[in-house]
């Protein structure tokens, strides 16, 4: 639609009805400002404006007639031939914000006479858009106690509109905070940034041992926020409170009286975050501190500015002893200072000072632990200079507290520092007392230690008693708390002593269990322990009071050579030749003197020994049948000092051999039979072999001595060693028979002995030989026998008659005796 009225002022939002109402008023002053000639030009026009607005009216100047309209006119803006300058949209400006144009002035004939001209239309903004959150949902976290009002989040929006413009300006605000307790705003928002920070309660109040999560919602509005008019969104923020890093440092240990290496290090870190202590600046001693170290805060603000400087102060010592403020702290520099020269442990071993840091607005505390560590600047003291006399029985026991002494020391109790040893430096060079050092209580008890000292000859003999030690025990007497056992615990490897205890005086008794050997070992350092027999209750345990000790001095004496054994066995076959060795004895002489070895006991001579080397031979024949285990002793004697000699015995076993052949186990010589023989007999002979037999026994075999004999007589086997001889016929005369018999032993080799065996036959009396005396010489008969017999008995008979008879008359009546007494009499006379 095209208006003739020329003038318009663009400046303000036009609407058809005061449109007209201007055109009204055109060409009463206004033509100026709407329509002019050709010349560059701005027009600034309203965003989303009607279409068809009259922008501008150019005046031609002849030759002009018409005028031409480019550049980015974007299809939007158009020009009359008269000059009329208009747009037929409304404008965005968020598509184009200016749009350069060209106009030009043409004649008639389309030339161009003036121009082109740059025409520039500004769109101005109108708030057509809404600020928008950039997510949905925004997180973060914020520690406990973080300064109010310092950002640790932000939330962003953002609104097409201009920002210069209240259609761009964005207005951000907590709509909510959940939870949100006594209506208290933990959080607050910069209203133009968004920024999230803490509110001053917040700061003071927020505690994720309480509660750890918030969740805020954060509304933005555009047109800042002012009017009703204005776009919003919302966004919502879940906040998570985390823990305060703040830790208070680590002591700071400092040593009295230090002469450690300066600077001394003392680099801490009191908190990763917000403070840390630095190397110390200066030397620290006793007498001389200047420094003990530099506690340095950081501040999150920027540094090197008004915010950022920070104040040190100690605001609380602990303990105010000796005095209130013996520490410093520079202002600016954090650097703690002695105001004391010096500290002492026994005053007080840790101080807790109480830091405040703060900057022009907010201040912290923070504890600092100063340790003071104890030196050993104090000695030992005794309480009394002189003990006095003591006078102590000779016997008194090993182990005996003698006296009680106490020393103290002012160092810090429970450290080497502090605790005392005793040491006695005179009068005991023998070493017999000790001091034993309760670590408890500093108390030293004075004991005697050692029973001295003992010389004995290494002879001295074995069950001697040496020594009688005595302990004590408080435990309940007669009970296995208090029963003492003794023990040696050191110097007696080889067992030579041992210690009986009297169980009703608890005495122990050293006595020598094995002989003694200067030899072996000249000195025992004896050491020996005092034991209950039932264990310890838990907790208590043997110490050095339960030990005592004495020293042994073995002297030595001239022994006799040793041999390592008391007999020597040795074994040999009893047919060896002369000369064979038979055994070797060695005796050994404790001084090392030579030693010359005798025979002693060679009763049979079937030995001899070589005087140097012990060695032993066999002299003669020796015969296994005469002394099967042949006994003898070997003397060993030094050869100088006292000829001191010792025995041993020598036992030589002789092995057998088949060296004896077998013959009859008796002398048969009453054989007989009764003449003449009503039939065959026999008679059952038996023989022996001194040579050793097999288990088996012997097994002898028998033969007749010819072959002539077998038509008279016949010899059978038994057994091994028994065999029958039997007459083949009974035509013998009445005579004595030899019959020869072989006996075979069956050894290895065999060996045969050939005995002749009597046989008589003869008249009987009543079965048995008889025969008149002399009749047949060396042979005895049964006459003759009874005969010797009777005339012996008959002497007897009258001897015992008279004996008899005088015995009576010598008792007289009183005596009635047995016969066998009577007997018995004479006989012991
Ligand atoms: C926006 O915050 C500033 C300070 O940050 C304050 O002075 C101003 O009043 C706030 N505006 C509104 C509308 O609350
Ligand atoms: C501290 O040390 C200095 C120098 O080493 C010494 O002279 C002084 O006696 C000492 N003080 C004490 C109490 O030990
Ligand atoms: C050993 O123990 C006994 C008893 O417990 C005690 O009286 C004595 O002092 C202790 N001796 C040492 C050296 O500790
Ligand atoms: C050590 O302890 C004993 C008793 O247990 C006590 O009498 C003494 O005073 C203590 N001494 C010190 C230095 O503590």
């Amino acid at each position: 639609m095209v208006n003739p009225h020329p003038v318009l002022d663009l400046s303000l939002p036009i609407v058809m009805g005061f449109h007209l109402v201007l055109s009204q008023t055109t060409g009463h002053g206004l033509e100026g400002k709407f329509s002019g000639p050709l010349k560059p030009m701005t027009f600034s026009i309203f965003e989303g404006q009607e279409p068809s607005q009259i922008i501008f009216q150019f005046k031609a100047s002849p030759p002009a007639v018409t005028f031409k309209l480019s550049g980015e006119t974007d299809g939007i803006f158009e020009i009359q031939p008269d000059g009329l300058l208009y747009h037929n949209k409304a404008l965005d400006r968020e598509t184009r914000a200016v749009h350069k144009l060209q106009v030009s002035a043409l004649d008639a004939h389309g030339n161009t006479v003036e121009g082109p001209v740059p025409i520039t239309v500004e769109v101005k903004d109108i708030n057509d858009n809404r600020p928008t959150f950039i997510q949905s949902k925004y997180e973060g976290s914020v520690r406990q106690n973080s300064r109010p009002g310092k950002p640790f989040m932000y939330v962003n929006a953002t609104d097409l509109d201009d920002p210069d413009t209240p259609n761009g300006q964005l207005f951000y605000q907590i709509v909510m905070q959940l939870p949100k307790i006594n209506n208290v705003m933990y959080f607050q928002i910069n209203n133009k940034t968004g920024e999230i920070s803490l509110t001053f309660a917040g700061s003071k109040e927020l505690d994720p041992s309480k509660n750890p999560f918030y969740n805020l919602v954060v509304s933005v509005k555009d047109m800042g926020g002012q009017t009703e008019n204005s776009f919003s969104d919302s966004t919502s923020v879940d906040i998570t409170v985390k823990e305060n890093i703040w830790k208070a440092p680590q002591p700071v240990e400092i040593v009295e009286n230090s002469t450690d290496p300066h600077p001394m290090k003392i680099t801490q870190r009191l908190s990763p975050l917000f403070i840390h202590m630095l190397p110390l600046p200066t030397s620290v001693t006793e007498a001389d501190w200047s420094g003990i170290g530099t506690l340095v805060a950081h501040d999150m603000d920027e540094e090197n500015t008004v915010n950022s400087v920070l104040h040190y102060k100690i605001v609380d010592q602990f303990p105010k002893f000796p005095k209130d403020g013996l520490f410093l702290i520079q202002s600016f520099t954090g650097l703690f200072q002695l105001a004391e020269q010096s500290l002492k442990k026994q005053d007080a071993a840790q101080y807790l000072l109480t830091v405040e840091v703060s900057d022009k607005d907010f201040h912290t505390l923070c504890q600092v632990k100063i340790n003071v560590i104890d030196i050993n600047d104090q000695i030992p003291i005794f309480e009394k200079s002189d003990y006095g006399n003591l006078t102590l029985a000779e016997d008194t026991a090993v182990g005996s507290t003698i006296l009680t002494i106490q020393a103290t020391d002012a160092d810090e109790p429970f450290t080497g520092s502090s605790k005392i040893l005793y040491r006695i430096t005179q009068g005991d060079d023998e070493g017999r007392l000790g001091i034993d050092t309760d670590p408890q209580n500093n108390t030293g008890y004075v004991i005697i230690k050692k029973y001295g000292n003992l010389t004995l000859a290494e002879d001295t003999a074995v069950g001697s008693t040496i020594l009688t030690i005595q302990a004590t025990d408080a435990d309940e007497p007669f009970t296995g708390s208090s029963k003492i056992l003794y023990r040696i615990t050191q110097g007696d490897d080889e067992g030579r002593l041992g210690v009986d205890t009297d169980p009703q005086k608890n005495t122990g008794y050293v006595i020598i269990k094995k002989p003694l050997d200067f030899e072996t070992t000249a000195i025992h350092n004896i050491v020996f322990q005092a034991e209950n027999p039932e264990p310890l209750v838990s907790g208590v345990q043997y110490n050095a009071s339960s030990f005592a000790t004495f020293t042994l001095f073995v002297t030595n004496v001239n022994e006799a050579p040793q041999f390592p054994q008391h007999i020597f066995q040795a074994k040999v076959s009893e047919d060896v030749a002369i000369g064979t060795k038979v055994g070797n004895m060695t005796a050994k002489d404790p001084e090392g003197l030579d030693i010359s070895y005798s025979l002693r006991g060679d009763t049979r001579g079937w030995l001899r020994i070589d005087p140097a080397t012990g060695e032993i031979f066999s002299a003669a024949p020796l015969d296994r049948e005469a002394e099967s285990l042949y006994r003898v002793q070997v003397v060993a004697t030094e050869v100088g000092g006292s000829s001191l000699s010792t025995a041993a015995g020598f036992n030589l076993a002789l092995t057998d051999v088949n060296d004896n052949p077998p013959r009859l186990a008796k002398e048969y010589t009453g054989l007989f039979f009764c003449h003449p023989l009503s039939a065959p007999g026999s008679h059952i002979i038996q023989a022996t072999d001194d040579d050793l037999q097999s288990f088996r026994g012997p097994q002898f075999t028998f033969a007749l001595g010819s072959e002539s004999l077998q038509n008279d007589w016949e010899i059978s086997k038994i057994n091994g060693t028994h065999a029958r001889l039997s007459t083949k016929h009974t035509r013998f005369e009445e005579r004595v028979y030899n019959v020869p018999i072989r006996i075979n032993d069956g050894g290895r080799p065999p060996l045969e002995g050939t005995v002749s065996l009597p046989v008589t036959f003869c008249s009987c009396v009543e079965g048995r030989c008889f025969r008149p005396v002399g009749h047949m010489p060396g042979i005895p008969t049964v006459g003759s026998t009874v005969g010797i017999l009777l005339t012996t008995f008959l002497v007897i008979g009258v001897i015992l008659t008279v004996v008899f008879i005088r015995m009576k008359k010598n008792k007289g009546k009183d005596n009635v005796e047995s016969a066998q007494g009577s007997e018995a009499t004479p006989l012991r006379n």
